[in-house]
């Protein structure tokens, strides 16, 4: 059964780019197919995160506006890696003209091809986050959050819209760029209780992740780093794997301090 992703939050720089192309790159590896779909029409960034920046072809408006067939539009990454960028230019002032029912033509042909769609979203989501968050094709809302207290607000706001526009969307929290060390002011499970969501994963704040993006490597597929990790167990956790919140990425002291 396939699924569709949206990676999304309200607030912008908490690291749903990074997140949609470490999944991307893990999932694919690990033997599904996957599709990524740039949706963040202002300021795109994950063929950057892809390293996919110089590919030339159809965007993913142009695919969905005009009913073309995104199995055959997609730029091929890897053996199991699709993309699809976001538009060169776009007047954000102007809407997009996509509709529901292009949009579900879009999914539907997507979910015939890909075991994974990735919908990399803009901060707050633009004007495709209610009609995505309302569509029945839409299995998974990955909400993305810092530890900041803000960022957490914005979770909890974000999760809370996507529930109201549809309760058979299964919302997820992924919390990214965690300090990993003992006696935070706040336990990991706290954080997750202010975004009001289940958590998916924890991503430790990271330089290579930073570094990486810069020369658009997706951060699972640097060498072993507990960052690359968390993207791994969160990857294999959406396969159905049972991988436990921090292993591999904090010793059982620290995880238990993390944990509180
Ligand atoms: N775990 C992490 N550790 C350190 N830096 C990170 C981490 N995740 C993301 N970043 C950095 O944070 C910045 C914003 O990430 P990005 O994925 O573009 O956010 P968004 O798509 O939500 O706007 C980027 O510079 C990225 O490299
Ligand atoms: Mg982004």
């Amino acid at each position: 059964m396939s699924r569709v992703l949206m990676f999304t939050s309200l607030k912008g720089g908490v690291g749903k780019t990074t997140a949609a192309s470490a999944l991307g790159f893990a999932l694919s590896f690990l033997g599904a197919r996957v599709l990524c779909v740039d949706l963040d029409f202002g300021v795109r960034g994950l063929d950057l995160a892809l390293g996919a920046e110089t590919l030339c072809g159809a965007d993913v408006l142009d695919v969905i506006r005009d009913g073309l067939d995104p199995r055959q539009e997609a730029a091929c990454l890897s053996e199991n890696l699709f993309f699809l960028p976001a538009p060169a230019l776009f007047n954000t002032r102007e809407e997009s003209a996509l509709t529901k029912e292009t949009l579900d033509r879009f999914l539907l042909c997507a979910r015939e091809e890909f075991d994974f769609v990735l919908l990399d979203l803009p901060a707050g989501g633009g004007e495709l986050f209610l009609p995505l968050a309302k569509n029945e094709h839409v299995t998974d809302a990955l909400v993305v959050s810092t530890a900041e207290e803000t960022a957490l607000r914005a979770a909890e706001q974000t999760a809370f819209e996507i529930r109201c526009a549809c309760s058979t969307t299964d919302v997820h929290l992924i919390l990214n760029r965690c300090p990993m060390r003992k006696n935070l002011s706040r336990s990991l499970f706290e954080m997750a209780q202010d975004a009001s969501c289940a958590v998916l994963g924890v991503v430790p704040e990271d330089a290579l992740v930073r570094e990486s993006a810069a020369h658009g490597i997706a951060p699972t597929r640097l060498p072993q780093s507990p960052s690359s990790q968390a993207y791994w167990n969160i990857a294999s956790r959406l396969l159905g794997g049972r991988v436990p919140l921090l292993s591999g990425i904090a010793s059982r002291r620290l995880r238990s301090s993390l944990l509180g």
